[in-house]
């Protein structure tokens, strides 16, 4: 019998996700080929600029046959037509990237694509909601610290699902290292307190100990982070930090992309429009491994609950973490 976090994932990606991920890298590698055969080797590159161009070549020369009629569309297709354009001069070292994904319209469409209105990105947000859900006991009040909450995707899901399940007080924290995201999203997100629950905004960087007075005070029963901890500096240290700040039988829930050594991520294509993270330099992707969330598990000397869906190209882990 499959257990709980496997059973969440394998119910979220479906035959019907699986045909939009093939259906995605017809478009990326379609693209990539040609970016690729417009710009070749550039000499002059940037470190960011070069590590995008080889995974632009890895990705075009990618075989992939589509065997249904679905097509990219929506906020994904806009990404990726978005990345598409913005190629040329990012390449060329005349563009920044991150001004172009956190402003104006690639801002708005970054917000949608996280957003659990996008089937190529909802099954992440709702593995966490699920995972979530599942700790909310009835009549006890929980407090629950989101980390990475960017544009609020995945807290809207999880504010949705606790908004069904909750019989007790729920105190909603949402942080984010960027205080630009975090107050639009809390300018988006401040409705939804209900009588129930509570929702406050706050910036923390998960590499350090927090200093900021709500997430210092620690006592959380669930942490929660959705695609957002690949990118902490030292994963162990990071996980350790998290789980001080936990209650006595308090969670860590993890949803995140993963990648297998050496394969790439259909999202890579346009988030290689911001600089890859320091301790991603020469991998092929800044998503990790599902062996590299075990070791970092391991090293934090935490366990888990750890699952990865059974059949797909791209993967999605859940895992529920907690003290030994
Ligand atoms: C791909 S987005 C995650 C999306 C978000 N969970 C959502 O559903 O919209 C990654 C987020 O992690 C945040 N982030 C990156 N490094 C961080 C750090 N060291 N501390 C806190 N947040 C960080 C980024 O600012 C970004 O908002």
């Amino acid at each position: 019998m499959k257990n709980g976090n496997l059973a969440i994932v394998d119910s979220l990606i479906d035959e019907e996700y699986l045909r939009l991920i093939e259906a995605a890298w017809v478009k990326v590698s379609g693209y990539a080929r040609d970016i690729v055969s417009e710009f070749g080797v550039n000499e002059s590159a940037t470190t960011s600029s070069a590590q995008a161009l080889e995974w632009l070549q890895l990705a075009s020369a990618r075989e992939v046959t589509l065997k249904s009629s679905a097509l990219p569309s929506g906020s994904a297709m806009s990404f990726m037509k978005l990345a598409r354009d913005a190629y040329p001069s990012f390449l060329a070292g005349e563009s920044n990237g991150t001004n172009l994904l956190f402003s104006g319209d690639g801002l708005q469409i970054w917000q949608d694509y996280y957003s659990s209105s996008n089937p190529f990105y909802a099954p992440l947000n709702q593995a966490a909601a699920t995972a979530l859900a599942g700790r909310v006991k009835e009549g006890v009040p929980m407090r629950v610290l989101e980390i990475g909450a960017g544009t609020g995707g995945a807290t809207t899901t999880a504010l949705n699902v606790l908004e069904q399940v909750a019989t007790a007080p729920v105190s909603y924290l949402a942080t984010d290292i960027s205080t630009r995201l975090l107050r639009s999203t809390a300018d988006t997100l401040n409705q939804r307190a209900t009588e129930l629950i509570e929702v406050n905004f706050e910036p923390y960087d998960f590499n350090a100990a927090p200093t900021r007075k709500q997430v210092s005070t620690g006592g959380f029963d669930v942490v929660f982070a959705v695609n957002a901890l690949h990118n902490a500096h030292f994963l162990p240290a990071s996980l350790r930090i998290l789980s001080s700040l936990l209650n006595e039988g308090g969670v860590i829930v993890i949803s995140e992309s993963i990648c297998c050594l050496g394969e790439q991520v259909h999202q890579e294509f346009f988030l290689n429009l911001l600089p890859l993270p320091e301790h991603r330099r020469g991998c092929s992707s800044r998503f990790l491994s599902s062996e590299d969330w075990q070791l970092a598990i391991c090293d934090a000397d935490l366990k888990s609950d750890i699952a990865i869906n059974s059949v797909g190209s791209e993967l999605v882990l859940l895992a529920t973490v907690s003290k030994k």
